[in-house]
């Protein structure tokens, strides 16, 4: 039932960052609408998931779980219904505990009566989110198989229903979901599994949280090297939702404060440069791209950024093949990976604060030797480079990445040696 599900990184929107836990119906229409006005849904935005807080406080007489009366009066078939009919596919949160992070009532005993629910509103994709499972743990009992065992039984409620859902974990109860190893076991449960804290907008932390990788766009990059390569169709990395387009005054206060933790000057949001390092690095390492924020009120910037389609194509290459990390001793943080046409995708991030020139060589590159060398497009400004044998120049401005596509040059035919971009 689950096979051949999320078989590219999923994309879509996530209720959390832009109205935390009182999301209402309305916000979640409103996002499916701007989806397909603003053309995300034309670019693969296909998922709306409404995160923690939909829930009522307690579960109906049957044990059955049921809406928040006052913010989903219609309640979530009905929902649901509204997004299908906008082509696309609807998603909801839960916990494997006794409750969610929101204190709303988790799943632990309920999963197959749960998994039936979701079943019959229309679910096509559940955020499975630890909360405070990890803690229920009995003493002596090992913490791996415990956390398999807690998802494992939602996987095995969902895939009973014989309805395709999408199974998304969040393995860590708070803290740091690296801890879990989530790369090493959950390839065998979820379609996706979060490697990362909560993300918050801001370009990186002054200093790790609680000794955790922190909760800005570029932490992830070291901590990527443990996990980037278990990735791959069907079951993937999870950076959490994108922080591109959270402004002081759309996003949740939760998400606000954890941008203020981590950064000497409480970051507002992500500048458009940032925005485009966000999506680049997401796209690079084959993460799930989930816009957090409100798409009723984004600016044309922030959504031609998200929907920038050569972008959103490396993220998406059917390949899935695993990104790989090449050391530098200059700070820049440089990965290759293969893609499925034969061309290469490299990303080189300045995480500084002050401008950077590089040069990147074929060696370290890894591409072979051609005859004819490669052209190398930039995929946001769309400039081409060829590289003929020579290093390939970079200059990056403060907090800036390039995203590079790199194809073998085919030698020039005699009568059309100005190709250009097409
Ligand atoms: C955790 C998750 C977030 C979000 C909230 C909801 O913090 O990591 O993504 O789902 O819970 O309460």
């Amino acid at each position: 039932v689950s096979a051949g599900l999320a078989r590219t990184p999923p994309m879509g929107w996530n209720s959390w960052n832009a109205f935390g836990g009182t999301v209402r119906d309305g916000d979640v229409r409103a996002a499916a609408d701007a989806l397909v006005r603003s053309g995300m849904r034309a670019a693969g935005y296909r998922y709306v998931i409404v995160d923690d807080g939909w829930m009522a406080p307690t579960r109906g007489g049957d044990g059955r779980l049921v809406a928040d009366p006052e913010r989903f009066p219609a309640g979530i078939a009905a929902l649901a219904a509204y997004v299908h009919a906008r082509g696309l596919r609807f998603g909801l949160y839960a916990s494997p505990g006794r409750t969610t992070c929101q204190g709303l009532p988790g799943s632990l005993g309920h999963e197959a009566a749960d998994a039936a629910t979701f079943a019959a509103w229309g679910v096509d994709y559940l955020k499975y989110d630890a909360c405070g499972y990890p803690d229920l743990r009995p003493a002596g009992t090992d913490a791996r198989r415990w956390l398999i065992a807690g998802f494992g039984r939602m996987r095995a409620a969902l895939d009973a229903t014989g309805r395709p859902v999408v199974f998304s974990i969040n393995p860590s109860a708070g803290g740091d979901p690296a801890a879990a190893r989530a790369w090493t076991w959950a390839p065998r449960v979820a379609h996706l599994w979060r490697v990362t804290n909560d993300q918050a907008p801001c370009w990186a932390s002054t200093e790790p949280m609680d000794g955790y990788p922190g909760v800005c766009t570029v932490d992830n990059l070291d901590a990527a090297r443990a996990w980037a390569a278990a990735g791959g169709p069907g079951h993937w990395n999870d950076l959490d939702m994108l922080t591109i387009g959270l402004t002081p005054t759309t996003a949740n206060p939760g998400v606000r404060e954890l941008a203020g933790l981590a950064t000497a000057t409480p970051a507002a949001a992500l500048d458009d440069t940032e925005a485009r390092g966000e999506l680049s690095v997401w796209s690079m390492l084959a993460s799930p791209l989930l816009a957090g924020n409100d798409l009723t009120r984004m600016t044309a910037t922030t959504a031609a950024i998200l929907t920038n389609a050569a972008v959103l194509a490396i993220d998406q290459d059917p390949l899935g093949a695993a990104p790989v990390p090449v050391p530098r001793r200059d700070g820049l943080a440089l990965w290759t990976r293969p893609l499925a046409d034969g061309d290469t995708a490299v990303l080189a991030v300045n995480r500084s604060d002050s401008p950077r020139a590089a040069t990147l060589t074929r060696a370290e590159l890894a591409l072979p030797a051609t005859a004819a060398g490669y052209r190398a497009t930039d995929l946001w400004t769309g400039t081409i480079t060829t590289l003929a044998g020579g290093p390939l120049p970079l200059t990056l401005a403060p907090h800036a990445a390039a995203l590079l596509r790199l194809t073998s040059a085919k030698p020039a035919p005699a009568r059309s040696a100005a190709a250009g971009p097409t």
